[in-house]
């Protein structure tokens, strides 16, 4: 039964990959056992070669070049602390995003689909341990993060949680073993993002071993597409859920749920809301938010001209300051309409040339590269800002919302990010009169944690009773 099963599932494989270029994937059936065939033909059946092959021409076959807008300006954006005009637009934002949280329409997005390579963690990403105090891992930070929401507002929101293939089962074993870490199961929707071949520079879709597609994520961008695919857009409608709030898995400084933004958001009838930091540095590697001849949207800081990156204005401050930190807002609305089969607006594709290890096609024997070696593709999911109505800005405070875990050491490692719990929770008991040692060179001189189900912001904390009323140098603090 099972070798009829293979014989047939052979023949229509060879059938679908005849003229495409790609017949070679089949070229080592003979050497496989029966498990790996099955393998390979499940494989075979995850990838759309039909979309795959203006990708190769396009983005694969050719280095595609980045054509630069005719005009590219500085965006208008909200600031971080209203100025007396915006005061009263900012009280009303907040009371309208608040009332949004409190009717349950606006719900978390986390994409946790990244195979975290540069972190070269054993386990997904969001299961990194990261508190300064606990070391609770990222989805647990989460997690306590909407029980504080719920705290506060009165109504849990519902957390999507976007997987790929390759960390699906791992993400929903670290949740279950952790029971959900204080949610229920059905709080939350596991769903899985797409996949896209790697390919060799000539166009050939590489194998990682002789039986299995290099596969891998098809970027952040994706998640529109696995939103609407994996039902999650429905299961929003059902339950009346408007906007979603956006994040990324690495980033444990986030408030998941943000009812300013969410406010500002509603109150310009943005489809698509994005919140940015200052600027590090004129080429810091973020991306920068700009009007690309007139439209909202994201330049890669690779892709911004230097002349732009260190441009002044007449009072000297950056020009292009809007580093952008993926943290969105979305309508529900607004993810249906571009991805409604046959909407003309497709995300477009980046081209990755990466280290990826691989079957010698010729051979058969295994190649570890030195360089890269490999064509990735990913969508972006900040090109989807181009396509929303009204779409806008808001800054953020980096050292309140962002310090994103990507690299094991250096910059946005490990290290950084707990420095930046630790002096986020420092300021905070200092904006609440408590008295926190410091250094000679100004860092906090106690390791302090304060769990996001206790206080989401300073003023949260400030109406938590018996805070400390000083912390003793060197002294562990958990606030819980
Ligand atoms: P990064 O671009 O930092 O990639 O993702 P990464 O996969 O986490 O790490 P490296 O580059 O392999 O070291 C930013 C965010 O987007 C998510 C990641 O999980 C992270 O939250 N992401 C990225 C996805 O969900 N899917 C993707 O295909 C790519």
């Amino acid at each position: 039964m099972m070798r009829q099963t293979l014989i047939d599932g052979y023949a229509a494989a060879r059938e679908r990959l005849r003229g495409t270029g790609q017949e070679h994937l089949l070229k080592f059936w003979s050497d496989l056992s029966d498990p790996q065939r099955v393998e390979l033909l499940s494989n075979l059946e995850r990838i759309d070669l039909a979309r795959c092959r203006p990708l190769i021409d396009r983005y694969v076959r050719q280095r595609p070049v980045f054509d630069p807008p005719q005009q590219i300006e500085p965006p208008n954006a909200f600031p971080a602390e209203p100025d007396a005009k915006l005061a009263g637009q900012y009280r009303e934002a907040m009371q309208r995003g608040t009332a949004a949280i409190r009717a349950g329409r606006v719900a978390a997005f986390t994409v946790a689909g990244g195979q975290g390579s540069r972190l070269g963690y054993d386990g997904p990403k969001g299961g990194f341990p990261i508190s300064p105090v606990r070391n609770a891992s990222l989805f647990r930070l989460f997690a306590e993060g909407l029980l504080g929401t719920e705290r506060r507002y009165g109504r849990r929101p519902r957390w999507y949680i976007m997987t790929s293939p390759s960390n699906h089962e791992s993400t929903l074993a670290s949740f279950e073993e952790h029971g959900y870490f204080g949610l229920r199961r059905d709080d939350i929707m596991f769903f899985s993002q797409g996949q896209m071949p790697a390919f060799l520079p000539d166009g050939r879709i590489a194998l990682e071993e002789k039986h299995r597609i290099a596969l891998s994520p098809d970027g952040h961008g994706g998640s529109l597409t696995a939103l609407s695919a994996s039902g999650a857009l429905a299961d929003m409608r059902e339950r009346g859920i408007e906007q979603i709030s956006y994040f990324q898995v690495d980033n444990p400084l986030v408030r998941a749920i943000d009812p300013l933004f969410v406010g500002l958001h509603l109150a310009t009838e943005s489809e698509m809301s994005s919140k940015a930091v200052t600027k590090a540095d004129d080429l810091e590697r973020v991306g920068n938010f700009c009007l690309a001849d007139g439209k909202l949207g994201v330049i890669e800081y690779s892709d911004l001209p230097a002349s732009l990156a260190r441009a002044r204005n007449a009072d000297g401050s950056r020009r292009f300051d809007a580093g952008s930190i993926a943290i969105h807002v979305l309508d529900r609305g607004f993810v249906e309409r571009v991805t409604t089969a046959g909407s003309s607006a497709e995300l477009p594709w980046h081209r990755a040339d990466k280290k990826v290890e691989m079957i010698d096609l010729a051979t058969g024997q295994r190649i570890k590269p030195v360089g890269p070696n490999a064509v990735k593709l990913e969508m972006f999911v900040f090109d989807a800002i181009p396509l929303a109505r009204n779409p806008l800005v808001l800054f953020t405070r980096r050292e309140e919302e962002f310090s994103p875990v990507k690299n094991a050491e250096g910059a946005d490692s490990p290290a950084t990010t707990r420095r930046d719990m630790i002096r986020r929770a420092a300021r905070w008991l200092e904006a609440c009169g408590c008295t926190v040692p410091r250094r000679a060179d100004g860092e906090p001189d106690a390791l302090i944690e304060i769990a996001p189900s206790l206080a989401l912001d300073a003023a949260d904390l400030a109406e938590r009773k018996n805070l400390p009323r000083s912390v003793a140098r060197g002294e562990t603090l958990l606030l819980i």
